[in-house]
């Protein structure tokens, strides 16, 4: 019942490979409710206490809607056991918001809901929409090149630095915080995520300082000023949250466009179904096909069972987005990347619970103006190379795509 990497779900040598589509759609045949008796992130090695693996769509949704049963704040939502972390840095991810269970998640997640709401996030549409073709034309000036570092990158940075507050000349420290302390698994990425933590939360700090002397129309602002039930955050919540936003959006967002260019380069005929309808239905298909986030964790809090299969109280289940959403009970065809798929009701950001991606709206924006910049000024856009993949243990990643923009004269 294994390959040769063995079936931890959460090895980045598997994952450096893409997204296991295969394994998963055999468990989703013949186990949807597995239990992984490897140690998670070690490629190989085994541990007393294992995870499960849940691969089908309508599991995971019912896992997400129902916090009650599953928290986050037990053991996190990233698939790594107490050994592998020393317990005070254990301790202090439990600040973030995504790690906290209701009630508490409740009043802490209203404090930035409305930073993301449609309408604020339309209010940045006009500026990302330049800044988006801005970067496509720079590139496209290069004639070729990385798309990642020359196009995926930038828009996400701009998008979070200007709802941060966080001055645009500022952003590539968000850049590099971010990736070293999300991409400690490869071995390109080297400055510790200590190190990293360290220096983003003194960033923070002292932004935070500066706004409660002198507030703006940031998020920060609203972050220092906020009123919790008579209290404001203390400075590891608020801390916490500053790192949470820089890295959340960051990432994701980058390798959902850089997958979906991907996505695009392999099918032309889905590129030029883009470039002349111009479907609103893309971005979603976009999120699906490259799942940037693998998978989540939540830990059972009383025993349980899913599908008829018994889950005792601290049991860790892995719930598999890359696999729901290629789950053939839920979408027609899941192999085919089709930009007119509807409806699609992917769990790209997470299963519509208590959790569900506060920057969905945002991060759809960036997605869909970025491809219409991209179909406008590099429409004969072609691949020179296969991608380099990240190696992580759930992010499905990109690092490199080598692109000419079909701009030469
Ligand atoms: C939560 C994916 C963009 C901020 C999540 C979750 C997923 C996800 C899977 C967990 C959902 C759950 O457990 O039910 C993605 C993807 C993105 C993206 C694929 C891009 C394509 C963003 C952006 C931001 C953001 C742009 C903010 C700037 C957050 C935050 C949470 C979250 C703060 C935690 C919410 C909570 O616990 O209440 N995201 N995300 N994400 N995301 Fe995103």
């Amino acid at each position: 019942f294994m390959n040769q990497k063995g079936w931890d779900f959460t090895n980045p040598d598997l994952l450096v490979e893409g997204i296991p589509l295969e394994e998963f759609a055999c468990l989703r045949k013949t186990a949807p409710v597995w239990f992984n008796a490897q140690e998670p992130g070690k490629g190989g090695g085994f541990h007393d206490a294992g995870y499960w693996v849940v691969s089908k769509h309508a599991d995971i949704r019912d896992i997400s809607k129902n916090s009650e049963d599953w928290s986050t704040n037990r053991n996190g939502v990233i698939m790594r056991f107490e050994d592998d972390m020393p317990a005070e840095a254990l301790e202090v991810t439990k600040a973030l918001l995504i790690n906290h269970d209701p009630p508490e998640h409740t009043r802490l997640r209203k404090v930035v809901s409305k930073a993301f709401t449609p309408r604020a996030v339309h209010g940045l549409e006009e500026k990302l929409d330049a800044a988006a073709r801005k970067i496509v034309q720079e590139a496209a000036d290069s004639g070729n090149g990385d798309f990642v570092h020359q196009v995926a990158v930038d828009l996400p940075l701009m998008a979070i630095a200007d709802l941060l507050g966080v001055p645009q000349e500022d952003r590539m420290k968000l850049f590099d915080w971010s990736n070293s302390m999300m991409n400690a698994d490869d071995p390109e990425f080297t400055t510790p995520p200590d190190v990293a933590s360290a220096e983003i939360l003194g960033y923070g700090y002292n932004m935070a300082d500066a706004r409660r002397k002198c507030p703006a129309e940031d998020i920060v602002s609203t972050l220092v000023n906020a009123d919790i039930d008579g209290h404001s955050l203390d400075e590891i919540e608020f801390g916490y949250f500053f790192i949470l936003l820089t890295v959340a959006g960051n990432e994701t967002t980058r390798n959902a466009i850089s997958h979906g260019m991907n996505a695009f380069l392999d099918n032309p005929e889905q590129w030029e179904i883009f470039k002349r309808d111009r479907p609103a239905t893309a971005v979603d298909e976009i999120v699906r096909w490259a799942t940037p986030v693998n998978s989540f964790q939540r830990t059972a809090v009383r025993d349980t069972e899913i599908r008829g299969v018994k889950i005792a109280e601290g049991d860790r289940v892995g719930m598999f987005y890359g696999s729901a959403n290629y789950d053939e009970d839920v979408f027609d065809d899941p192999f085919t990347f089709n930009v007119l798929r509807d409806p699609n009701p992917h769990v790209g950001f997470g299963g519509n619970g208590a959790h569900f991606c506060v920057g969905a709206n945002l991060a759809r924006m960036e997605i869909n103006l970025m491809f219409n910049a991209l179909a406008d000024i590099v429409p004969d856009i072609t691949k020179l190379d296969a991608p380099r993949r990240l190696r992580h243990g759930w992010i499905n990643g990109i690092k490199e795509l080598q692109v000419d923009y079909g701009t030469a004269a």
